[in-house]
């Protein structure tokens, strides 16, 4: 097992419960209060974060830059695109080069399944991975946990069913072995093209299901994915299709429980994964996500560097 006091956070899958249970609680200690902003405190002062994401992002650039300096660390955000890798150079040039700096962590983002772990055997500084390839995202399933737990006294027995693009998804992935750490039964839903049968193998208490009517009847919790076309060599299904037979609609709440929430990782595409009157429903924690990611990402960072 992993310990990311030493090695930074690279995924989900080697961490234990006791680890992921600490970074939950100590984000739920940073959440403010309604109508309450974020307190800014000293603890990471004279600590530098470099945000190298190699790929495009709002919420998790953002919220890591917030969460650092909530936390009273410098942060820079590097993107590829306006630094030397538009230029040709390679990724162990441009992190050998940061690192040269001196910073005291790396934050990153690539295309590539692997990168974070590569480099983090390779240079003396944490990293974390803020999601690459189709591998891991895991601050994304620790905001996603903290976003249930927040509406749920506790995750195992619980039933989620995420429904998408699940082949592509690093989202999914992490939160799979997260969710199955702490005993909840996970169903997968998604296009059998975008729905491999390996996936069932991936931790204990998952199984796969094409009909969103199954998926979805007495979901505890709905988790929508988004359709990762930038990922996807073959002829994606019409967007009109798509919605048709795996976007999320008002009638589907109704074969989940009365109290089933339904949660996005963004950016999400109304029509496509769900309509607007689900993304905008009273059942929707999609913007307690985006809110959980600073908290969250406050919690790893201090756990990491403090
Ligand atoms: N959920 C997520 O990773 O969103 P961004 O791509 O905007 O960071």
């Amino acid at each position: 097992m992993t310990n990311i006091k030493r090695a930074g956070l690279l995924g989900i899958e080697d961490l234990d419960r006791g680890e992921i249970e600490a970074i939950l609680d100590r984000a739920r200690y940073f959440q403010p209060l309604p109508n309450e902003t974020y307190r800014r405190l000293d603890t990471l002062k004279g600590k530098t974060i470099v945000n190298l994401f190699f790929e495009a992002s709002t919420r998790t650039r953002v919220s890591f830059e917030i969460a650092a300096r909530r936390l009273g660390a410098d942060t820079l955000t590097i993107a590829a695109q306006g630094s030397s890798v538009s230029k040709g150079e390679s990724l162990v040039d441009t992190l050998n080069t940061l690192a040269a700096m001196r910073p005291h962590a790396i934050v990153m983002r690539h295309a590539a399944s692997g990168a974070p772990e590569f480099l983090a055997r390779h240079l003396q500084i944490p990293i974390v991975n803020a999601g690459d390839g189709t591998h891991e995202h895991p601050t994304q399933a620790l905001l996603d946990a903290r976003t249930i737990l927040d509406h749920r006294e506790s995750l195992t027995g619980l039933r989620v069913a995420i429904i998408g693009d699940i082949a592509h998804s690093r989202v999914a992935r992490s939160n799979v072995h997260l969710l199955s750490k702490f005993g909840a039964e996970i169903v997968l839903c998604g296009p059998p093209s975008l729905l491999p049968r390996e996936l069932e193998a991936l931790a204990p208490g998952v199984r796969l299901a094409w009909s969103m009517t199954e998926a979805i009847q007495g979901a505890d919790v709905i988790m929508m994915l988004r359709v990762q076309l930038e990922r996807q060599h073959e002829a994606p299904m019409a967007s009109s299709e798509y919605f048709r037979f795996y976007g999320l609609r008002v009638e589907h709440l109704e074969l989940a429980n009365s109290d089933v929430i339904v949660m996005h990782p963004g950016p999400i595409n109304r029509g496509r994964e769900l309509s607007s009157d689900v993304a905008d429903s009273q059942r929707s924690v999609i913007l307690n996500q985006v809110e959980n990611g600073v908290a969250v990402r406050m919690a790893v960072l201090e756990r990491i560097l403090s």
